[in-house]
């Protein structure tokens, strides 16, 4: 077994050699091109003055839905959207950040105390709120907070969006994903049907004029693809449509690459690409409309590499009209930096950065020494598990749809604007009878949920998924992957 075990890491190890050699040489001859004239001037209209009385309070919640070093990114993204909002105005009071805390004094942080998000980028970490870290950071948190209902918050500062029907909310969420839903360090994870209720619930309770709503996260498209509703007076735009994962940018050996000390990704693509350009822009000229162009184009990346994903939106298109400072606020700052419009970034798929980051601790430990043989013990079990979850899922699919159709009916993707699954009530169950027997999910088995989302709308009964993952996994033993460690994802 260990032996079969190292195979697969060395063959995973050398695949990736190859993968960077391969980027390195291809995005080399244009790397240092930038965005040609792409960008349109924001529209020359005078800086409203009565903008002012338009905006009665701004509210904002941050969301980074991972923990671990190796995703060092996401609350590096949600401090930097932080300090933004911050310099914009917003006050600290109206802001609610969710992060698990464990970057700034990280072992493996070589700034301790500091988490920058952009490789010349100053730090971002000091003075964010400690509203919600840790054990704190969960789904039923998240909910509360957005609904303003304290007497439902666990733990934490209490801190709560208690909005006015005149109130303007940003919703900002940096994490994985998986068709239908976001992740949370502690589980479960956010199933999109209970995100877009609470936002309705919001609505109807009068709780804010407008919403604009940014979420990185693979396939997030398919947190709002067919449910979001255009009548709630909120705007969504996504990292990634329904099928496809997002990007990890400012990642060792990758152009641009972070300070050399750093063995993670600091940044997301879309996420830099939308705070890069509110602070390089007049947020009190720059539209909704303008911000999304501009991060659509950047995130795409020109992507000739299949390396990009494309920004989607969804909700009621008219906010696209407005201007950004209604919900970012307005750095006065921000008028003297030259516009960054943006330039071809190298990237890691969201899904593989966790691989990429423990090759890159296991390419720096001391050759020959105990840390070494430990992160590859570390990569062998994270591949295994992972091949375990691909292999089982595929059986399951052999085992209710047969061999020819299997495989078919689990990837099989519904037309645009159509929701995952018709019914998410089942997709939870589906997804917890796939745990019980054959361990959890975890970050990487999100990508699974399009299968359990299929099974669902075939009709299949709990009685023969039960007898299919039971057949599928038996003999499995779950040890540190147990649903009983952490919960169940759903
Ligand atoms: C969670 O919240 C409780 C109550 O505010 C607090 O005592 C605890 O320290 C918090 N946990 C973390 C990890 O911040």
């Amino acid at each position: 077994m260990a032996v079969h075990g190292f195979t697969v890491s060395k063959k995973h190890v050398l695949s990736w050699t190859l993968l960077i050699v391969v980027l390195q040489s291809v995005v080399g001859g244009v790397r240092l091109e930038r965005w040609e004239s792409v960008i349109q001037l924001p529209t020359q209209v005078d800086e409203a003055e009565d903008v002012d009385t338009q905006v009665a309070t701004r509210w904002a919640v941050l969301v980074a839905g991972s923990s671990g070093y190796e995703n060092y990114r996401h609350q590096a993204d949600v401090c930097h959207a932080y300090q933004l909002l911050i310099k914009g105005g917003l006050k600290q009071e109206n802001i609610v950040v969710f992060m698990y805390d464990d970057i700034a004094n990280n072992d493996l942080n070589p700034r301790p105390g500091v988490i920058i998000n952009n490789p010349q980028g100053p730090d971002v970490y000091a003075g964010v709120p400690k509203d919600y870290t840790g054990e704190n950071v969960t789904t039923e948190n998240l909910y509360a907070v957005i609904l303003g209902d304290k007497s439902k918050v666990k733990g934490g500062s209490g801190k709560v969006i208690n909005s006015q029907p005149n109130d303007r909310i940003f919703i900002y969420y940096s994490d994985h994903g998986g068709p239908g839903v976001l992740g949370m360090p502690n589980l479960p994870y956010l199933y999109a049907m209970d995100f877009i209720q609470v936002l309705k619930k919001k609505h109807a309770s009068g709780g804010y004029k407008e919403m604009v709503v940014y979420v990185e996260a693979c396939e997030s498209g398919s947190v709002f693809e067919g449910i979001m509703p255009t009548d709630i007076n909120v705007y969504v735009t996504t990292a990634s449509n329904a099928q496809e994962s997002s990007f990890g940018t400012y990642c060792p050996g990758m152009d641009p690459p972070p300070p050399p000390e750093y063995i993670t990704c600091l940044g997301d693509l879309y996420s830099v690409a939308w705070m890069e350009d509110s602070e390089t822009h007049n947020l009190k000229r720059e539209t909704v409309n303008q911000q999304y162009q501009t991060v659509k184009r950047r995130t795409w990346n020109l992507n000739n590499f299949g390396i990009g994903s494309h920004v989607m939106e969804y909700g009621d298109s008219s906010i696209k009209d407005e201007r950004l400072y209604m919900y970012q606020g307005f750095d006065p700052d921000t008028l003297n930096f030259p516009p960054d419009n943006g330039r071809q970034m190298e990237v890691v798929n969201q899904r593989d950065a966790e691989i990429f980051f423990m090759w890159q601790l296991y390419k720096r430990s001391e050759n020959g020494g105990e840390k070494k043989r430990e992160i590859l013990k570390q990569i062998t079990e994270t591949v295994k598990h992972r091949n375990h979850i691909d292999g089982s899922v595929d059986l399951i699919g052999t085992i209710l749809f047969g061999p020819a159709k299997g495989s078919s009916v689990l990837k099989s993707v519904r037309e645009s604007g159509m929701a995952l699954v018709d019914d998410w009530e089942c997709l939870k169950s589906k997804v917890r009878v796939f745990e019980t027997h054959c361990g959890s999910l975890s970050e990487y088995g999100m990508k699974h949920m399009r299968a359990f989302a299929n099974i669902c709308n075939s009709g299949v009964s709990e009685a023969s998924m039960e007898e299919a993952c039971v057949a599928a996994c038996a003999g499995y033993t779950a040890e540190e992957w147990h649903p009983s460690n952490r919960g169940y994802s759903a």
